[in-house]
């Protein structure tokens, strides 16, 4: 009997400590359910931000740190490709209104053929990018096709995808639409993803507004610095359009040797550029007829310098006051001001003095008449290694010799 009552509470414990761990491991057990499920939450949460933080550092550097050497076309793609990159969009468009017909026109496109991409252009109102555009609020559209004014915009194909348009805006003014296709795979949108684009495209439109200052300033610049080198043109008035000429031919020669992007536009603008600094320089010694005194070259060998003075403030000309600081020096370091040698002179600078020395060769000075076409090739290829860049003299006589022929597309 008490081997039975023993068994029985033994059992009865056993079995009360079977069930007591049981609800224990319940109580245990939904807790780190839950916590999983918060993980993996906060999980897909935070890789959303990363992406968004990474999509709107990509844009923000474009605007800021680059607005002036990125072309347009590859910053709207840029959008796109973040736009979708973000909600795992498979196509997009951003378009943009076209001032002239006052219509939208796809300026960049993912996915999207190009038959679409060409013949869509919507007016204001129009179509799903339309009313996005007008009434400036976001259209989320999640079945196209009960919807009919989808099929203004999109192909057949996609009019499947829920879609979602999001008016570009600049002080409440819209500029453009985003356009972003959903894998029909996607369960939803969520908030969170409304809110990344919609900061998206805030970012999209502070940067494209700086591309546009940056590009209105930079005609602006262009155009002052245009009218000084007329200036000097016509006060050393021998040289005719020397610099207009140079400018043509430092920008072709500059791509024979392949230099590269935003320096092109730096080598062109050293070569319109370079002896602004002769605005400094007394008229009667630019002009005189008869050979130059000492101190007289002493004056003249100042422009380099005074162009530089004249240049370096200006923030958007970049090196280009460092090509016209020594565009007087010599490959063998005899020149000045600084008497610089070989590759310590910048390329612009090489370039520049080549086509310098070209141009004044070829044009009646008033101390001599022009040489001939076939003198002047002589001068040069003696000056190669002295005063000039050899490499640059041998392009510059291939062009020469082709005629200048036009820039390889
Ligand atoms: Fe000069």
């Amino acid at each position: 009997m008490v081997y039975f009552l023993s068994f029985v509470i033994v059992a009865l414990l056993l079995v009360t400590g079977a069930l007591l761990q049981k609800i224990y491991n319940l109580r245990l057990d939904r807790p780190s359910q839950e916590k999983e499920a918060h993980d993996i939450s906060l999980r897909t949460t935070w890789s959303k931000f990363d992406e968004l933080l990474t999509s709107l550092l990509a844009i923000h550097e474009i605007g800021i740190v680059n607005a002036g050497a990125i072309k347009k076309e590859d910053f709207y793609h840029t959008v796109v490709d973040c736009a979708c990159e973000l909600i795992n969009s498979p196509r997009g468009s951003l378009m943009l209104l076209d001032h002239k017909t006052d219509e939208l026109r796809i300026v960049a496109s993912r996915n999207i053929s190009k038959d679409v991409v060409e013949n869509t252009h919507i007016k204001p109102g129009l179509g799903i990018a339309g009313r996005a555009f007008q009434t400036g609020e976001t259209i989320f559209v999640t079945d196209p096709q009960q919807n009919t004014q989808y099929k203004d915009y999109i192909g057949k194909e996609e009019q499947k995808d829920p879609f979602i348009a999001l008016p570009l805006k600049l002080k409440d003014k819209p500029f453009g639409v985003l356009n972003l296709h959903l894998s029909r795979e996607k369960e939803s949108f969520t908030d969170y993803d409304l809110k990344f684009l919609t900061l998206l495209a805030g970012e999209t439109a502070i940067t494209l507004e700086n591309i546009k200052l940056y590009e209105s300033l930079e005609s602006f610049y262009l155009e002052m610095v245009q009218t000084l080198a007329r200036v000097i043109d016509a006060k050393d008035s021998y040289t005719g359009d020397h610099a207009g000429r140079a400018r043509l031919k430092a920008k072709r020669l500059a791509l024979e040797l392949h230099v590269p992007g935003q320096m092109l536009r730096y080598v062109e603008y050293a070569a319109l550029l370079h002896d602004i600094g002769k605005i400094g320089i007394d008229g009667a010694i630019l002009l005189k007829p008869g050979k130059l005194t000492p101190e007289e070259y002493e004056e003249i060998k100042k422009h380099p310098a005074i162009g530089y003075q004249i240049l370096s403030p200006i923030h958007f000309l970049g090196p280009v006051a460092q090509m016209v600081l020594y565009h007087q020096e010599c490959f063998n370091g005899m020149g000045y001001p600084e008497g610089l040698k070989g590759e310590e002179i910048p390329l612009g600078a090489r370039i520049v003095s080549t086509i310098d020395a070209w141009d004044a060769m070829m044009s009646d000075r008033p101390y001599r008449k022009a040489l001939t076409r076939e003198t002047a090739e002589s001068e040069l290829k003696k000056g190669a290694g002295r005063q000039f860049d050899p490499q640059v003299v041998e392009a510059f006589l291939r062009l020469e010799d082709a005629g200048w022929p036009p820039e390889p597309a």
